[in-house]
């Protein structure tokens, strides 16, 4: 027997845990593994792939990024614009099948976000037999209580706020501090909360300036002269629309990016308080998984090993909150999973009087 894997989408921390623990496992049962490089292209001719075999694996449990390369535009995008999606050409398709075969692979695991999950069902339904491993620093699949990259990229965002906490401090600053996250603030509300902000923007909230600014002001009475903002890349103002960076490009999703710089000089020109900007961007994509990263990913790995040897095709690994199991792929795209303004983490922060911006 022997499988196939394949990195889709942005990189993030632990997809290389993911390799291992996927290679390890089909290796202990006997089966052989090949890493296709670049995304699904490489199953197209000429093919480009490797064999995953114990030697290849050295290292790869801390080892940030992909050993593979990834890839999230081109022919095998499913997602445009805002989170549109598009139908793989059927041609495509059957090529990917007819690559495969010409490798002798028998069974697909696709580790990736919404996009690469979306054509890895299309690919079941055209009858490639194919597993899913949920993966996104966004965290903002519904199907899975948690992805992995997630922590990893919560944990750099935490610093970036304790270390802008002493320099705010010393300078009597606001400090903007801008995350990732797409249309889902889970980056920003758990690093807020981790690394004490004091305002923090998500997208499920619309914010309002004249709050933001009250939020600064109660601060200064209470006689703290800075102010933490963290700012989820898809904030935006009530009645604003999304901050995107860059012209759209054909066959890509939009991105985000911007909206603290636009929250920062608002801020000064309201309050006369001298602001500065940071944006996290890919530091929070990079590097050495997290501890419960690498554990997420090696149980994630080794449950879609399981599923592919019971057959159970066109199925994505989750967590349930308490174990991995497993949900049809069908079920888990498409289906964003935002923060619930009913949850405790707003809770929390309104309970604790971190302003939310509204
Ligand atoms: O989906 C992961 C993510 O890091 C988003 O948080 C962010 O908007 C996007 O990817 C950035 O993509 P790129 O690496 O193409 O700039």
């Amino acid at each position: 027997m022997k499988i196939g894997i394949v990195t889709g989408g942005g990189d993030c921390p632990g997809l290389n845990a993911v390799i291992r623990a996927v290679a390890k496992t089909a290796t202990k049962r006997g089966w052989e593994t090949l890493g296709i490089i670049g995304g699904y292209q490489g199953l197209l001719p000429p093919q480009n792939y490797r064999v995953l075999d114990y030697k290849a694996l050295d290292g790869l449990l801390v080892r940030g990024g992909t050993i593979l390369g990834t890839a999230n535009r081109g022919q095998f995008s499913a997602k445009v614009g805002h989170g549109e999606t598009r139908q793989l050409p059927q041609e495509l398709l059957d090529e990917t099948k007819r690559g495969m075969e010409r490798l002798g692979i028998s069974a697909l695991v696709s580790v990736g976000g919404d996009g690469s999950l979306t054509i890895a069902q299309q690919m079941h339904e055209h009858g490639i037999p194919i597993v899913g491993v949920p993966k996104t620093i966004d965290n903002d699949l519904a199907a899975t209580t948690i992805t992995f990259g997630f922590d990893s990229a919560v944990a750099c965002a935490t610093d970036a706020l304790d270390r802008l906490h002493t320099t705010a401090e010393s300078h009597n600053r606001v400090l903007v501090l801008e995350v990732m996250g797409r249309y889902a603030g889970w980056i920003a509300i758990y690093a807020g909360i981790a690394g004490g902000a004091d305002v923090i923007l998500i997208p499920e909230i619309p914010f309002r300036y004249e709050s933001i600014c009250a939020a600064i002001a109660a601060r200064e009475k209470l006689g703290k002269h800075f102010t933490l903002v963290i700012a989820a890349e898809g904030a935006k103002p009530e009645g604003g629309d999304f901050v995107t960076s860059g012209a759209q490009q054909q066959n890509r999703e939009a991105r985000l990016g911007g909206i603290s710089t636009v929250v920062a000089e608002e801020i000064e020109k309201r309050t006369g308080k001298e602001t500065r900007v940071v944006v996290l961007g890919h530091l929070q994509r990079g590097g050495s998984p997290t501890n419960m990263d690498r554990t997420l990913c090696t149980l994630f790995g080794a449950k879609a090993v399981d599923l592919i040897a019971e057959g159970r095709f066109g199925q994505m690994v989750a967590h349930t909150g308490k174990s991995v199991e497993s949900v049809p792929l069908a079920e888990a795209i498409g289906q964003l999973r935002t923060v619930p303004l009913d949850g405790g983490y707003v809770h929390a922060a309104r309970a604790l009087g971190i302003s939310l911006g509204d």
